[in-house]
């Protein structure tokens, strides 16, 4: 895991090097600066030496600044080091979600994506920050210290050992008791992402259903839970201070009286003393930075991993070594075809599904709720791969094909569709960038969305927002429809997409597609048998295996099922599945 994030801070190699020794640079002007203050109070304030003074005063002076520009510095690189880490830990987990297939993207939530691209990764970006400017720094600092003030006077130094040694413990029992908070709070982060982005994303259903009051709940709770588990978590920590003083003045009181005994006896200048003093502070002071950094490296324990799940998230869809980049044409073919959405899963959604459909041909698919009719068309295009058998299309073995090719040329109209924010030409291009404007208004023709793009204010360059929430879920479909059209796919795929439009518009659709787009292959999933009554074949699915396969005619003869759904829609009020479960 350590290796994988390591990776993205190559590029900063410089900075994460520089950042140490700028910080060690400056600790040793720290060190020294308490050795001159001692000099100019022995050898200068007490034999009234004023040269001495001056001339050790202002190499103080460098020093500091030294000191100083050597902070800045240190500051100046980390800051750049830690921020490119987080970058590029960022565009490294965007790119690997984009390679994801309909699969690896089952696996995380929406929200805990947004939480590990945001929150886990500012975390990770602070503790490396931190790590870079303290990690070397303070524990060089407090070795340094201890060696100064042993080489004053090791025995008044020895209380120092001691006071480090007892908060050292201290300490350590606090961070423990902490890093059991801090370490539940990140899944607690998902929660409350998940509570916004669900709401927001659906706030007109949250408002037609009057649940505002309930998602405010929700949402309070999953902040309390954080707020809760950072007070219990600082709870702790805030024994940090006064464990701190309490050992700083017991050393300085100690430090004084002893010191003072051994001034009077002469075992030690007044200089010495003040030193001793100085180091005391340092030494207490890194012991604390030491202890920040701890509880900030175990709070992004949880993130590194988290991020490295991501990371680590292979795409189990790929392209093949040698792909073919042409679909030769848009026949279809299914041979023997076992499809599960998990490997292990014990009953496949997709069982033993052989059928073979020419090139050009317009083939329903029609079958009750849960059917699996998604399922078998999401394998045309390769969204999921099959467990047993082959899916052809053109000839070819789908995962011989350029994925990118295949679906290229096998256009989806998916079931769940979304229009992005921008104007309507912006979304119809999705589907083809260098399509012209001719051809977007074609396919919207053929769509049946032009008429009513027309009647808008700006015509084609009306916007849309973002979710498509300012159309009618009609058109949204029929431009989703459109979308898919100027890539001149050989297999064209509507899942349930006319199901919001009404009957007329929908006969007038099919019919331009007959005309407009003879050679095209076409799946059309429909609950209307009178959305598919016209196709050259129509496929019934039944609990994912097939019932029948045939023309309309064909099927009404031969298929109970159909039959059955066919009169009840006829007689005006029956629908697929209450037709179809009898
Ligand atoms: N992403 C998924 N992960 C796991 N199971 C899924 C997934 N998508 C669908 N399923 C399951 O697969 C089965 C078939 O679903 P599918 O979406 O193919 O049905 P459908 O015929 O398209 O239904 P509808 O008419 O409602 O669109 C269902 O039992 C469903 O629960
Ligand atoms: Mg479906």
């Amino acid at each position: 895991m350590l290796k994988t994030l390591l990776s993205h801070v190559k590029e900063f190699k410089r900075d994460s090097i520089l950042t140490p020794i700028c910080m060690l640079f400056e600790v040793a002007m720290e060190m020294v600066i308490p050795l001159l203050m001692a000099s100019i109070i022995d050898k200068g304030v007490e034999l009234g030496d004023m040269t001495h003074i001056t001339k050790v005063g202002i190499l103080m002076l460098v020093l500091a600044l030294l000191g100083l520009v050597a902070g800045l510095l240190g500051a100046k690189y980390g800051a750049n080091a830690s921020a490119g880490f987080a970058r590029n830990l960022r565009q490294a987990m965007y790119e690997n979600i984009q390679t994801f297939s309909f699969s690896n993207i089952d696996k995380f939530s929406t929200a805990g994506l947004i939480t590990r691209l945001t929150t886990d990764v500012t975390n990770l970006q602070m503790s490396y920050m931190m790590i870079l400017r303290l990690g070397i720094r303070a524990p060089a600092s407090m070795i340094v210290a201890m060696i100064m003030a042993f080489t004053i006077s090791p025995r008044l130094a020895s209380i120092y050992l001691v006071a480090v040694i007892l908060l050292g413990i201290v300490l350590a029992l606090i961070m423990k008791h902490a890093m059991k908070y801090f370490r539940q709070v990140f899944p607690r982060y998902d929660d409350m992402n998940a509570s916004v982005q669900e709401n927001v994303s659906a706030m007109r259903v949250v408002k037609a259903y009057v649940r505002e009051d309930y998602e405010t709940s929700k949402f309070h709770k999953a902040s309390q839970n954080i707020y809760q588990m950072f007070c219990s978590a600082d709870k702790v920590l805030s024994w940090n201070g006064p464990a701190m003083s309490l050992t700083v003045y017991t050393c300085i009181l100690l430090i004084s009286w002893l010191g003072a005994q051994m001034i009077v006896v002469g075992d030690l200048t007044t200089g010495g003393l003040m030193s001793l003093l100085a180091y005391c502070m340092n030494i207490l002071m890194s012991l604390m930075m030491l202890s920040m950094i701890f509880v900030m490296i175990t709070m992004s324990m949880a993130s590194a991993e988290r991020i490295s799940e991501v990371l680590h998230e292979t795409p189990d869809i790929v392209n093949p070594e040698s792909p073919v980049h042409d679909v030769a044409d848009g026949s279809v073919e299914f041979r023997r075809v076992n499809f599960a959405y998990k490997k292990d899963a014990d009953e496949p959604v997709l069982r033993d599904i052989t059928f073979s459909v020419r090139s050009g041909e317009t083939i329903g698919v029609i079958g009750g709720t849960g059917s699996a009719k998604t399922s078998l068309v999401n394998l045309i295009s390769r969204l999921y791969d099959v467990i047993d058998g082959q899916v052809l299309v053109g000839g070819r073995d789908v995962r011989e094909y350029d994925l990118e090719a295949l679906r290229n040329q096998v256009s989806v109209v998916l079931q769940k569709n979304v229009l992005f924010s921008g104007t309507i030409l912006d979304n119809l291009r999705w589907g083809d960038k260098d399509a012209t404007e001719e051809d977007c208004i074609r396919a919207c023709k053929l769509a049946c969305a032009d008429e009513f793009i027309q009647k808008m204010p700006q015509g084609y360059h009306t916007r849309i927002e973002q979710g498509g929430s300012n159309v009618s879920g009609g058109q949204k479909q029929r431009l989703c429809i459109a979308r898919a059209l100027p890539k001149k796919p050989r297999v064209l795929i509507l899942d349930d997409s006319t199901s919001a439009v009404d009957t007329a518009t929908d006969a007038k659709i099919r019919k331009a597609f007959a005309e407009e787009i003879p050679n095209t292959t076409k799946f059309i999933i429909a609950q209307r048998i009178s959305s598919v009554q016209q196709a050259d074949r129509i496929l019934v699915l039944e609990n994912g295996q097939i019932s029948g396969f045939g023309s309309h005619e064909e099927l009404l003869e031969t298929n109970a099922i159909y039959r059955d759904v066919f009169e009840s829609q006829t007689s005006g009020n029956g629908d697929f599945d209450e037709g179809g479960d009898e």
